[in-house]
Parts: C-alpha cells; sequence; structure tokens
C-alpha cells in the first residue's frame, strides 16, 4: 500500500531522532560484528512518530527477517510459544501495544528473552513436570506509549530503552517534501513548513495532512502545492494555527467551560466529552502538555492561560 511505502526503510533514510539514530546505528553494527542477535529494544512514546517503522528498518539494517504481532493479539502462552519457536536466528520479534501482554504471556516472555529457552510444563498435579525447549537467539522490539504501563521485571529485560520525542518542524518539513517527492508532486517550502508546523510534531499527521492537502490541488489541477492551497485545506480539515482539531478544541474547551480551567479528573473529561480515558491519555494529551495548554496537577488537570490566549478568551481570576 502507499502508506507502507512511505516508510523509510534504513536508518539514514530516517529523518529525526538523532539521538536514537546514533545509538541504534552502533548497537547495530556490534551486534554484525559479533554475529549476534542485537539486544532487546524497547520503543516507547505517542503513538504515530514512528516505532513501527524503526523496529522494521532495525529488522532491514540486521538483516534478518521481521516477526510482528501484538499485545492484544495474544491471549495464551501458547500463542507466544508457537512464535517464538518458528523464529529464526537473529530474527526481530516486534510486538506493539506490549503493555497489554497477559499476564500469564509475560511469564513466558521472561525466560525468552533472558535465556532463549521455553519452559514447557507437562501433565498435572503430582505427575506435571517441566522441560525447557531452546529457542534460537532472537531479538524483541516492544513498543508502547509510556514505559511506565510495563511491568517492572519486562522492563528490566530490555537491553536498549529508546524515547521517541514529538519532531521538530523542520524534520517534519524534510518528511512532508520526501512524500510528496513519492507522490510525484512538487510543494513550495513554505506551504511544506505550514503542513509540518500543523502536525502536532507527529510524521503519521503530516503525510495525512500532506494526504489531504494533495487532493485539493489535483482537483484543482495544480502541480505543485502552494501555500494558499494548503491553508484552504487545513481550514476544511478543521486543523486550527496550531495544529489542534476538533477532538483537542472540545478538551480544552470542556475543561474551561464546564470546569472552570481545572483542575479536573481524566475520568471526568471522559464523560463530560465521550471519548475514553485512554484516548486522551495517550493521543490528545501528550501534545497539549508538550505545548503548555494543560498540566498535570495531584488534583486533576487544569487549562494553562496559554490555552485561553489560543481562543482568545480571557483568562479566569483565581477566586
Ligand atoms: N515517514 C514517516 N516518518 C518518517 C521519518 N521519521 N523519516 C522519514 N520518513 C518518514
Amino acid at each position: 500500500s502507499i502508506e507502507y511505502s512511505l516508510r523509510p526503510e534504513t536508518l539514514s533514510q530516517y529523518i529525526g531522532q538523532e539521538k536514537i539514530k546514533e545509538n541504534l546505528s552502533i548497537f547495530i553494527q556490534a551486534a554484525k560484528l559479533r554475529d549476534e542477535a542485537l539486544d532487546h529494544v524497547l520503543l516507547y512514546g505517542p503513538p504515530g512518530l514512528g516505532k513501527t517503522t524503526l523496529a522494521t528498518i532495525i529488522a532491514n539494517e540486521m538483516g534478518v527477517q521481521f516477526r510482528t504481532t501484538s499485545g492484544p493479539a495474544i491471549e495464551k502462552a501458547g500463542d507466544l510459544a508457537a512464535i517464538l519457536t518458528s523464529l529464526e536466528p537473529g530474527d526481530v520479534l516486534f510486538i506493539d501495544e506490549i503493555h497489554r501482554l497477559p499476564r500469564s504471556v509475560e511469564e513466558v516472555l521472561y525466560p525468552a528473552m533472558e535465556d532463549f529457552c521455553l519452559d514447557i510444563v507437562l501433565g498435572q498435579g503430582s505427575s506435571a513436570r517441566s522441560v525447557r525447549l531452546d529457542l534460537p537467539p532472537f531479538t524483541l522490539v516492544g513498543a508502547t506509549t509510556r514505559a511506565g504501563l510495563l511491568t517492572a521485571p519486562l522492563r528490566d529485560r530490555f537491553g536498549v530503552l529508546s524515547r521517541l520525542d514529538f519532531y521538530e518542524t523542520k524534520d517534519l518539513r524534510n518528511i512532508v517534501e520526501r512524500t510528496a517527492d513519492i507522490f510525484h508532486i512538487g510543494i513550495e517550502y513554505d506551504a511544506a513548513t505550514e503542513v509540518a508546523r500543523r502536525s502536532r510534531g507527529t510524521p503519521r499527521i503530516a503525510n495525512r495532512l500532506l494526504k489531504r492537502v494533495r487532493d485539493i490541488a489535483q482537483v484543482n489541477g495544480e502541480t505543485t502545492i502552494t501555500m494558499e492551497t494548503t491553508k484552504k485545506a487545513l481550514k476544511m480539515l478543521q486543523v486550527d494555527e496550531q495544529g489542534l482539531d476538533h477532538i483537542d478544541h472540545k478538551l480544552l474547551l470542556g475543561i474551561m467551560d464546564q470546569f472552570k480551567g481545572g483542575p479536573v479528573g481524566l475520568d471526568t473529561i471522559s464523560a463530560t466529552i465521550g471519548e475514553e480515558s485512554q484516548t486522551i491519555e495517550d493521543v490528545y494529551e501528550p501534545f497539549l502538555l508538550q505545548i503548555g495548554f494543560i498540566q498535570r496537577t495531584p488534583r486533576g488537570r487544569v487549562v494553562t492561560s496559554n490555552a485561553y490566549y489560543h481562543f482568545n478568551r480571557e483568562v479566569p481570576k483565581i477566586e
């Protein structure tokens, strides 16, 4: 699909996250020199920043197979055992949303990660005995939104922990320009900057916005995306000057209008605006925290004066 071909395939094609790339590049080179599997890698950070992409790049750079699954997809210990026993030496096993693995499955993963073996219990009751099965050495790449969602024993078994941060505008502009190239369409520098600026620091959003801007440019018979078309498209998409969408607006205005700017608990916000608590916490809050529009306090979330200014509203006086 188009989505897939947009993904960079090597570390050198991957834009941004410089520190992570620099570190991974060394660890990959060293593992290859020793002819070993790369140590297990935990990638964490908000959705859309490139965790899956990095996992595929790791497999590609190591020259091994990429096998992919997710925490919620593995229901039983046997499901994981089936995957682990089918791996070839050095393979990358990617587990997305790894914090959602059932506990019984997680326990199978500990000896697999640490000693490349499976402990299998045969029989029941007093005749039950355990046999060890050797596994090929492999690299587990786990992805999660927050490292703190993992149990300590699982987190401790990763040798490399990398946190992905929101991208700077210049990196997002480069990503937008690269994607436009892949689409065989031109884009003015200012237009690429504008898409980048309004993408909430997130490549997935930048590429999604670019697709919609491209639709409008093409319908208008333009072969180069202009600033004018970009602004028109972003307005149609209800993306504001800061890149906030209507759910961000609902969240911020909800706290302002119904809770006098907070503090208000996450579950109360969730019930008020009709979005899942988990989605608010994983998808919407991280960027609003980053740009300083909300703050977390022990008593709940508060909207900051910056957010009031953004909506041209008067900051309420503290009573
Ligand atoms: N497409 C999406 N994310 C990217 C990145 N970080 N580098 C290059 N292309 C991308």
